[in-house]
């Protein structure tokens, strides 16, 4: 594990030194270092330097120069206009520096010394529902969070928060109670390997059918209500009938989990009823600590920047009049979970932009109860909706919810079509169509939401998606097999880093590009931004189109020269690779 430094780091540091010596009364400034298309690297920082110290920029960038040590990072810097700096770095430099990247098993990407606890609370379905688009977006942006945050060193905790509590479980449970058959495998047929399609068939009859009891049924309303109280107060059979319920979701759960290539343990699901005993006294915490006061019986808390439409403060409720605990209580007992037991820094939830009202009241209530402050923060990373071909909320035809499984079978079906047309010249089996058209897909899917800004809204388009051409899954996933197929057909040559070669203009912006990997890794982390991480490698894959135009691999010009290019490819596959699997898509060795 060694850490290597960048390109921009270091040129950052000389200029940096050389700034301080000649304006010694700036302290440490920094020179805003940035890539620019004139040179390498554009330093912006003097003229507000200059201007501060009442200097004249230019002398003082003149002054910068001449007093830069430029180590042999530094082929060429001049000032240019008012008073920029103009920075090219050594070729030297740049192979020498890929060459440690390529050394190391991180690609030099060094560990966050700042790194800390986080638990991020994603992948929330709820009990008995069918699991929909928004699911899938909670799922995708968290599961990349947590590889991002982890590969920085930082410690995560996962944390599913299903839906697994609250008054429609009365009405469910008592349904069962009163038809005890309609859970039993035998009743639908099925044996004993139930698949996940045939748990969400179950629980969507039983809900259907407990529903239309409860609107049609004064008395069954009762027992239903009467019923949640036994839960809550943890009657056993009760209990038992519930955990049935739970039981068979989380069939469904892992099904769809598995068909999104993603590993989700049970350990990690503490859903809503898992903070059952917290209630109380979270409640008579804010209670005492005067954070929460009753109003006309519920537990409220008040705050002045929040107002229904009718200009009345809207309170986040606690605890409601008829003493029954909601979604607010659940989620103020897990935050006193996460930070007092499981010691979390940092508080993560990735959850539909929908939800923020709920958040911000909770957080703030959090930290007026001192739970929240200023070594623990907690982050509401809001997404946007999902929407159809009509720039609608995502529904079917008949304006139902559709099915996220639905939808995943339909990408990897679209996929597989993609890769069997060239499954011939490739010379893919049967079964590694299957297998890619599986990798594609849903690479397509978790692609297509984790490549935009996550507050944003996107529509759902599966053309788009699976096509070839532009920012898709499926371009990087080809960049990175076509560097497979090139190193396959020069079996023997090494790929071997020479830093004495000159570099032509495009194996120079590949290799600054890949040297940046690290940075993009700590911005993605740092602001839960895994859009940050798509963009960069799809600059990457097309910085690798470029090169591949100017500077040819199986027919370079010499021995060195084809090392040298082999040499910056596989490094360029590696971080491809990498970079992917961060956001949780796989990248084919042939396709
Ligand atoms: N189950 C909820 C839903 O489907 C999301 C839960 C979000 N997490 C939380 N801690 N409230 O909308």
């Amino acid at each position: 594990m060694a850490s290597v430094p960048s390109l921009a780091s270091s040129v950052d540091q000389r200029v940096a030194a050389a700034l301080l010596s000649a304006l010694p009364e700036a302290g440490a400034a920094d020179p805003l270092l940035r890539r620019s298309d004139r040179a390498d690297f554009q330093a912006n920082g003097i003229l507000a330097l200059a201007k501060k110290a009442k200097a004249n920029p230019r002398e003082l960038a003149t002054t910068v120069v001449e007093g830069l040590d430029k180590g042999g990072v530094i082929e060429e810097i001049e000032v240019s206009g008012p008073g920029f700096l103009n920075i090219t770095v050594a070729d030297r430099a740049i192979v020498e520096t890929l060459a440690a990247r390529a050394a190391d098993e991180r690609l030099g990407v060094p560990v966050n010394p700042a790194a800390g606890t986080t638990v991020i609370d994603y992948a929330q379905p709820n009990v008995a529902k069918e699991m929909h688009v928004g699911h899938l977006r909670s799922a995708v942006i968290g599961a990349a969070m947590v590889e991002i945050l982890e590969f920085t060193g930082e410690t995560v905790v996962r944390r599913h928060h299903i839906g697994d509590w609250g008054t429609q479980f009365g009405m469910l449970i008592q349904y069962l109670i009163e038809h005890p058959h309609e859970l039993d495998h035998e009743a639908a047929e099925e044996s004993v390997a139930e698949s996940g399609e045939q748990a969400m068939s179950n629980l969507n009859r039983l809900y259907k059918a407990s529903r239309a009891l409860f609107d049609a049924d004064e008395e069954f309303k009762t027992r239903a209500r009467a019923r949640v109280v036994e839960l809550q107060a943890g009657d056993e059979q009760t209990l038992a009938m519930w955990q049935r319920f739970v039981d068979e979701s989380k069939i469904y759960f892992y099904s769809v989990f598995d068909k999104l290539d993603m590993d989700i343990q049970d350990a990690d699901i503490v859903g809503e009823s898992g903070y059952n005993d917290m209630l109380v006294e979270t409640c008579r915490l804010l209670e005492e600590s005067g954070v929460a006061v009753r109003s006309e019986g519920a537990l409220c808390v008040f705050f002045d920047e929040y107002k229904g439409p009718d200009g009345k403060p809207t309170p986040l409720i606690v605890q409601k009049s008829d003493g029954g605990f909601g979604y607010a209580a659940t989620d103020l007992s897990a935050i006193r979970d996460r930070v007092g037991n499981l010691k979390a820094n940092s508080l993560v939830y990735v959850v539909d932009a929908r939800q923020s009202l709920h958040f911000k009241m909770v957080f703030e209530t959090a930290r007026r109860a001192g739970w929240l402050n200023e070594d623990v923060h907690a982050h509401q990373l809001a997404f946007g909706t999902v929407l159809g071909a009509d720039g609608k909320p995502f529904k079917t035809r008949e304006g139902e919810t559709v099915r996220l499984v639905d939808l995943l079978d339909e990408a990897v079906d679209r996929a597989t079509a993609v890769v069997r047309e060239k499954a011939d010249k490739v010379g893919l089996t049967e079964q590694e169509i299957v297998e890619n058209g599986r990798f594609v897909g849903i690479g397509a899917v978790k692609y297509a939401d984790l490549s935009t800004s996550a507050s944003r809204d996107y529509k759902f388009d599966l053309d788009q998606m699976v096509s070839l051409n532009g920012d898709t899954s499926v371009y990087l996933q080809y960049a990175y097999a076509r560097i497979r197929s090139i190193q396959r057909r020069l079996p023997g040559v090494a790929a071997k880093a020479h830093p004495e070669l000159a570099l032509a203009p495009a194996e120079r912006a590949l290799g600054l590009h890949l040297d940046s990997f690290g940075e993009v890794v700590a911005d993605a982390a740092a602001e839960y931004a895994p859009h940050k991480l798509a963009a960069y490698l799809y600059q990457l894959a097309s910085h690798l189109t470029a090169f591949y135009d100017q500077c040819p691999v199986l027919q370079a010009e010499s021995a060195e020269l084809q090392e040298n290019r082999l040499f910056l490819i596989d490094l360029t596959a590696r971080t491809l690779s990498k970079g992917m699997s961060l956001l949780g898509i796989r990248t084919p060795e042939k396709l």
